[in-house]
């Protein structure tokens, strides 16, 4: 038996898909515990490439049980298109459950995203989110206003609710934001429709977790986002509305923290982000645009570009310190194949000279920062076939043991390409 964890440790995107799918097979049970379809996970498998937003890839692996926790936020729509696009590859969903208290992402959300975002920008202070409608069900869900997966299968809830709030919302639209009213009863009509579809699939998922834990089966925590995007530890106001750290995860899942073996934190052998927000590492040059070509860095949700950097020790070992992480995971280190001098950021130093070797805790703070490197050779081989640790060249290798060093954890996994044959474990 093991309850496992998987969590990403910089700012999203670090490949966690394909280190959960690895996992996933192992498992016999997954949960996506928070987040919604902000997230987007690539799989590749046998030659096929599957992107998810919503659904654990643990359905690819046919018996695993897949479930989608009380702590995640489900905008009904994707979620049946995505299922209706699995189906077309022959994947069936007889081992989906929906936890009844998962928030529902209602229409109001998403216009209210993306209108809030665009009155930001007028001040220069977006935050860059996906426009999936996150913060503002997230918003909903604390001031206990929301609808949840329970009311969009039960039609009487789902009217009461969503005449309540859609009224408001719609006030809030057009009075504060000038923008369209939304036809509140043609959202409740369809929503009712989508409840019809998704009412077999809704069970507590907290009950199943548990079960799947008494019966000494494997369960595997599956984190979306990252350590550097969670709402109190990552670099707020540039952050998600959940809590994709460890503890969160455990959380969203409905299932206890002292139950949790092992936390797998994913990193890229590089630093990534989305979005607005401070990024110490962040390379504007030939080098970064080198990465973002090579690693293929466009998001899977929203086909953005990714901003790209060296990678940050500093965030990494935040992100071992507060997942308790036990395995490393990094990945795609056959992108910096062809760099000629490779850097690590090990610390960040401040205008009054003082090293800091841990992430600071507010944006003030870390804008005093400026990071202090490492340099490497770097390599040309191209590492796309390698399989064990020795059949890294012996720089790979120095490189992987110094982030090992810096971050204070055992590096565990190691990929070297998207496919998921192409990971070396140590
Ligand atoms: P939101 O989650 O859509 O509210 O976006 C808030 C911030 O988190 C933005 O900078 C997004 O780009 C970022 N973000 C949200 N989800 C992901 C993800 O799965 N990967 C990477 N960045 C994400």
């Amino acid at each position: 038996m093991a309850v496992n964890v998987i969590i990403g440790t910089q700012w999203g995107d670090e490949a966690k898909g394909k280190t959960i799918d690895i996992l996933a097979e192992k498992s016999d049970a997954v949960v996506r515990a928070q987040g919604g379809n902000n997230a987007g996970h690539t799989v590749v498998a046998d030659g096929v490439t599957y992107k998810l937003n919503l659904i654990p890839s643990g359905i690819l692996h046919k018996g695993t049980l897949c479930m989608l926790g009380a702590g995640m936020v489900i905008d009904p729509r994707v979620l049946l298109s995505e299922m209706e696009k699995l189906t077309a590859y022959g994947i069936t969903f007889e081992n989906l459950k929906i936890d009844p208290r998962a928030h529902l992402i209602m229409p109001w959300h998403i216009a209210l995203d993306n209108l809030s975002e665009k009155y930001k920008s007028n001040s220069g202070s977006s935050i860059g989110t996906t426009g999936r409608g996150i913060g503002p069900c997230y918003a909903d869900k604390y001031e206990r206003v929301g609808l949840r997966i329970y009311d969009i299968a039960h039609p009487e809830a789902l009217k009461t609710k969503a005449t309540a709030t859609g009224e408001l919302k719609n006030r809030i639209i057009t009075e504060i934001y000038g923008g369209e009213p939304l036809d509140i009863d043609s959202i409740i009509a369809e929503y009712a429709a989508l409840g019809e579809k998704l009412k077999p699939f809704i069970d507590d998922v907290s009950v199943l977790a548990d079960k799947v834990i008494k019966s000494g089966k494997t369960l595997l925590l599956e984190g979306a986002q990252a350590t550097l995007l969670d709402i109190d530890f990552g670099t707020y106001p540039y952050v998600t509305s959940s809590h994709p750290i460890s503890a969160g995860v455990a959380n969203g899942a409905g299932v206890a923290p002292n139950v949790v073996d092992k936390v797998y934190g994913v990193a890229k052998a590089y630093t990534t982000r989305v979005g607005e927000g401070p990024f110490p590492t962040e390379l504007k040059d030939d080098i970064g645009d080198y990465i973002r070509e090579k690693g293929q860095e466009f998001g899977t949700t929203t086909g953005r570009p990714r901003r790209t950097g060296w990678f940050d020790a500093v965030i990494v070992r935040h992100a071992v310190r507060l997942n308790g992480i036990t395995d490393l995971v990094i990945g795609k280190l056959d992108t910096l194949s062809g760099i000629e001098t490779l850097k690590i950021c090990t610390s960040y130093k401040k205008s009054d000279g003082t090293t800091l070797d841990y992430f600071p805790s507010v944006l003030e703070e870390l804008a005093d920062c400026t990071p202090v490197y490492e340099e490497f050779p770097g390599f040309d081989d191209d590492i796309t076939a390698a399989r064990t640790w020795e059949d890294l060249p012996g720089i790979c290798q120095d490189y992987i043991l110094k982030l090992q060093k810096l971050c204070g954890c055992k590096v565990s996994m190691i990929g070297v390409g998207p496919d998921r044959v192409q990971q070396i474990n140590i």
